[in-house]
């Protein structure tokens, strides 16, 4: 089931999400839920935050809106980043900032350790866009979105405009 996604400043998207100890049904039906939303609103990240549950997990899908969509699912749950490295410049975008686009600077490589659906534990080494996604998604679970990440001019600077995005997007969800 589709679920609505919080839009920023919505106080949820900064809370600090809590572990989660239970691999259920509720667990299962909330990623299902998670990856739909994520799909239909085409993005490659999300984060339990983002739909007001305050739980440890994000999900991904790099393929999402191409041809492959679906068949790399990844849930994290619980995640840590136990190692980075480097540094790169590339643009970032957010489901609960619709519209806004700005160059984030993020550790080029990282090492995630989580668990998945069933509670086992993992490890990724990861880079690219994959790195630059976990990072993003570990933020919000810790209440944290991508402008913050900003410079404070960037960040004035992208609030501005997203003010005016975010009453065009509340004027087409109006719509809907
Ligand atoms: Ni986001």
């Amino acid at each position: 089931m589709e679920r609505e996604i919080r839009i920023y400043p919505d106080e949820v998207l900064k809370k600090e999400a809590f572990p989660v100890d239970e691999f259920n049904a509720e667990l299962r039906e909330l990623v299902d839920d998670m990856f739909e939303t994520m799909y239909k609103r085409k993005g490659v990240g999300l984060a339990a935050n983002q739909v007001g549950v305050l739980k440890r997990v994000f999900v991904l899908d790099l393929n999402a809106g191409k041809e492959k969509e679906g068949q790399e699912k990844l849930v994290f749950v619980n995640p840590e980043i136990i190692h980075m490295e480097g540094e790169v410049v590339a643009e970032e975008g957010c489901l609960s900032l619709p519209g806004l686009w700005k160059k984030v600077k993020r550790a080029s490589k990282v090492v995630v350790k989580a668990q998945d659906l069933e509670g086992k534990e993992f490890q990724l080494q990861a880079e690219g866009l994959l790195a630059r996604a976990i990072q993003h998604e570990l933020d919000h679970l810790n209440g944290i979105v991508f402008i913050e990440r900003l410079s404070p001019l960037q960040r004035r600077l992208a609030l501005e405009k997203y003010k005016k995005l975010k009453r065009n997007y509340e004027r087409k969800m109006a719509r809907r």
